[in-house]
């Protein structure tokens, strides 16, 4: 299949193209477009055969959940049913913005949509080009990020080339994505409502708005995969992950570059091509051939807006082993930490641990 790439500027929006990018997914097309969090893979969440394609395209397990896109609050009433107090709260503090809420599904919303569960992830994005392609289409949209399963989202319309050119009917190219990180899930269907996935909208965030939030124990745990099933579905599935191997290296900074400059000496030693990824402060310290500054710990921000595409670099340069830094793992840290822990396969050394001899 030949796949249309359009430029737009989200400024001066060509309606032209845009119409056309709602026109395909009207007639159950796929179209990539730029969310204020990642690039989205966009079919119609109305149309199951449309979504399946999604599936199909990603080489996503089928069994994995959508999350359904609305451009309008009235559009929640019509995806989704039994609707709380706590979702209109939300939606009038963060929406349109990055967070999805999973509610009961409405009964026109196909369960290949929502993978056979009878709830409903559903978002309104911020992003005017996302905005505007939901619009033109007439419908609501199914999308998921806009990478091959497994690989880090996509931030950047060049990672959704490079993942799906000759796949889907049409990429448009918005520039980089502000955040960098998926939306934060929240489930507001059990008693307390509970954070599925961490994101830009952070805990305190969250429970600034309803009071009691709690957190699905699988987010950070090591044991996610497999003690702990978690609640949103695709959270278990080996995701991001480089093809080098990578390890994070936490401890008191001094320690930790000590350890990782050994590490890479001890790498080098087996012919083994190393990368470092490291905060912009410390990136300086390491004596490796390929340090990545990935962005300010002063600016969580910047971390989070760069790890994905940091991530895609590293198999750009066919890297055999890959360390980095920790980050701080409150507030933004969270989402940031969730996402380089499951990339890592959950591989941890601490630097402070006296026991390290020289080999690993
Ligand atoms: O920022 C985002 O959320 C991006 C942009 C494109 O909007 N989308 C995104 O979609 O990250 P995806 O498919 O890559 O991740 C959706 C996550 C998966 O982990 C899925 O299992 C979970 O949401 N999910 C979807 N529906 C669910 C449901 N009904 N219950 C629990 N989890 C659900
Ligand atoms: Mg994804």
């Amino acid at each position: 299949m030949e796949t249309i790439i359009y430029t737009i500027d989200k400024d001066h929006m060509d309606m032209e193209k845009i119409n056309e990018a709602g026109a395909i997914l009207a007639k159950g097309g796929l179209v990539a477009f730029p969310t204020e969090t990642v690039y989205g893979l966009g079919a119609d969440a109305m149309d199951g055969r449309a979504s399946q394609k999604i599936y199909a395209a990603k080489g996503r397990p089928s069994d994995n959940p959508l999350i359904v896109h609305i451009c309008e609050l009235e559009d929640m009433d019509r995806v989704a049913c039994h609707i709380p107090e706590s979702a209109y709260k939300l939606a009038r503090a963060f929406w349109p913005g990055p967070l999805t809420m999973i509610l009961s599904k409405g009964e026109n919303v196909p369960l290949s949509t929502t993978g056979g569960l009878d709830t409903v992830a559903v978002r309104m994005p911020s992003h005017p080009i996302a905005r505007a392609v939901i619009k033109a289409s007439g419908t609501y949209i199914a999308a998921p990020s806009a990478n091959t399963s497994g690989r880090p989202s996509p931030t950047m319309a060049e990672h959704v080339i490079e993942d799906m050119d000759g796949k889907i009917d049409m990429i448009l190219d918005g520039g980089k994505v502000g955040i960098g990180i998926e939306s934060t899930i929240v489930d507001l269907t059990g008693k307390v409502p509970m954070i599925l996935r961490p994101g830009y909208i952070t805990y305190d965030m969250l429970t600034g708005v309803l009071g009691e939030v709690c957190v699905d124990k699988a987010i950070l745990s090591e044991n996610a995969d497999k003690n702990f099933r978690p609640k949103a579905p695709g959270m278990k599935y080996k995701h991001y992950a480089p093809k080098g191997d990578l390890t994070i290296v936490e401890g008191t900074p001094e320690h930790v570059a000590e350890r990782i400059n050994a590490l890479c000496t001890q790498a080098k030693a087996q012919n083994k091509s190393v990368a470092v990824i490291a905060a912009r402060e410390s990136a300086g310290k390491y004596h490796c051939e390929h340090v990545f500054s990935i962005g300010s710990r002063r600016n969580e921000e910047s971390i989070a807006a760069n790890l994905f595409a940091v991530l895609r670099e590293m198999d750009e340069l066919h890297v055999d082993v890959i360390y980095s830094e920790s980050y701080y793992d409150d507030g933004l840290g969270q989402a940031v930490m969730n996402r380089l822990l499951k990339a890592a396969g959950h591989h941890v050394i601490n630097a402070d641990d006296e026991t390290f001899v020289g080999g690993e």
